[in-house]
């Protein structure tokens, strides 16, 4: 029997995951690392913590069971998009990585928007530059610490540090390159014009490759530190997203899927090229090759719930440590108590700024109608429902573009939760279906080394043959009007308070300055 590894550069670990052929999933391991944020707004991480990470994992999978490493046909890496890391003449890391949930970058965001035009923008890369986005990135290194941007002779994605440090190739694949603003998405390769306007060398590019395509092979130096077989193939693979949308079948129009992890994603596979013409949904390149996808980011959507957790969840912290319980289970049981809508508490969950609809560093969430009646019980499950209205402003611009969506496929932690899927079907009013593998990105980075090395003919095959529904969600019909009313609210909320939260950021800028 054939075997594949996926890799995920994860925001909190590295995972590694091991399938055999028919897409099941043998064994897998992850090894985490931390975030540093420095300031208010930044977000950094080492990439030879990711290495380390990436080392223990691929040696823990390798080991817990008794497949011949030899019989690892393939890998595909994946990983958390958009981070800038910088590497000098040696390759040697010149700064720590700066994130995609990394705000530093608004007036960059404003030079690149003006210099190269936002329609222009849109045309080539089809977004908005974003201050999550790497290009940004570049440009306030140049300008704030210049004796760092003299020493860059390499730019790298996070997944494709690894990949040097694995096969000691400089290579990319098209959907995490369509994160940088860099990247020409109809041409699937980097944009001569931006790269020439922003100043960036196109030396420093890594090689673009479809998601499939072989990019290199595991050098003897890298095999003795990760226990992987010497002259294993390594796939281009893909951002987060995409190989999300690969492990979870949406390879083909009509299916969407809704990741709620850390960020929560509404994610639709197109076969061509679609803009939303104010750039409200990301258009990026797809795994699939050939194919593209539109992608609404709510910033903080599991994220939300584990912010609620760290901060008041102490007691439950301290009964799931007593009674070897889940921590979110015991938070959930007691937001099954209050009735939908939260008796009128609605929770904006702008915890990090947001991307869509507001594509706005300033946003920030909230808390509106408390009242004396709202218990601790109504805050929790007011952040799962506020969660899943964001997600629906995401569902909302994709169905305006014209895209039909017939299936919801729901992924990632918070999907664990029936709570939160039945909030998710009433709010969207739509069926939610779960899956019977529920790796998501590093399943797809699996699933894409098995195409690129031959064990399948495409994506969709792959997709097809290991990819089945397990179960399914349907709206409840007495909610669906009531979490239609609260929603025309929520969609309220922002607009009103927009300019509020600008001034508390400059209030707060000037105070930690
Ligand atoms: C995608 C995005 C996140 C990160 C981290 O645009 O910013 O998905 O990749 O997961």
């Amino acid at each position: 029997m054939n075997y594949y590894l996926g890799l995920d550069i994860g925001t909190t670990g590295a995972k590694a995951i091991l399938i055999n052929s028919r897409g099941e999933v043998i064994e897998s391991a992850t090894s985490e690392y931390p975030m540093f944020n420095p300031r208010p707004l930044w977000s950094e991480q080492n990439p030879e913590d990711w290495w380390k990470a990436a080392q223990e994992s691929f040696n823990k999978v390798l080991k817990e069971n008794k497949i011949n490493k030899s019989d690892v046909k393939g890998i595909g890496l994946t990983g958390q998009m958009h981070g800038l890391v910088l590497l000098d003449k040696d390759g040697k890391v010149l700064r720590p990585c700066i994130m995609w949930n990394d705000q530093r970058t608004i007036k960059e965001c404003e030079e690149i928007s003006s210099l190269i035009g936002f329609d222009n923008l849109l045309r080539i890369t089809g977004n908005p530059v974003l201050p999550g986005f790497t290009a940004p990135k570049i440009l306030w290194v140049k300008k704030n610490e210049p004796h760092v941007y003299e020493k860059i002779e390499h730019i790298l994605l996070p997944k494709d540090y690894i990949r040097f440090c694995l096969t000691g190739e400089f290579a990319t694949d098209v959907s995490d390159a369509s994160g940088t603003s860099l990247l020409n998405v109809s041409k699937r390769n980097w944009s001569d014009e931006i790269l020439s306007t922003l100043d960036i060398p196109k030396t420093w590019m890594p090689e673009v490759y479809e998601s499939v395509e072989a990019t290199g092979k595991v050098t003897e130096s890298a095999a003795e530190k990760t226990g992987l077989n010497y002259g294993t193939p390594i796939v281009a693979g893909g951002g987060d997203q995409a190989a999300g949308g690969v492990g979870t079948g949406t390879v083909k129009e009509g299916i969407t899927s809704v990741v709620l992890g850390t960020s929560g994603v509404v994610f639709s596979h197109t076969d061509n090229l679609t803009i939303e013409p104010e750039g409200k949904l990301h258009a990026f390149c797809h795994s699939v090759p050939g194919a593209w996808h539109v992608m609404g980011v709510t910033l903080s959507a599991a994220g939300s719930f584990k912010w609620y957790k760290e901060t008041f969840g102490e007691t439950e912290k301290q009964i799931a440590a007593e009674k070897n319980k889940n921590v979110y289970d015991l938070l959930i049981k007691q937001a099954e108590e209050i009735p939908a809508g939260s008796e009128g508490l609605i929770f904006l969950p702008y915890l990090t700024g947001e991307r869509t609809p507001y594509p706005d560093p300033d946003a920030k969430g909230t808390f509106t109608g408390i009242t004396i009646r709202h218990s601790k019980k109504h805050f929790i499950r007011s952040v799962l429902e506020g969660v899943a209205y964001s997600l629906k402003d995401c569902l909302e611009l994709s169905r305006g573009l014209g895209l039909e969506i017939t299936e919801v496929r729901i992924s990632g932690g918070g999907a664990r939760s029936k709570l939160w899927r039945q909030i998710l079907a009433d709010v969207f009013n739509t069926e939610m279906v779960t899956l019977t593998t529920t790796e998501g990105a590093p399943y797809g980075a699996a699933l894409l080394s098995a195409v690129g090395t031959g064990e399948y003919s495409s994506v969709e095959e792959v997709c097809e043959k290991t990819i089945k529904i397990s179960e399914s969600t349907k709206p409840a019909a007495d909610s669906i009007r009531l979490y239609e009313e609260y929603y025309q609210i929520y969609k309220s909320l922002y607009p009103s308070l927009k300019e509020s939260f600008k001034k508390i950021s400059s209030v707060v800028k000037k105070q930690f300055r």
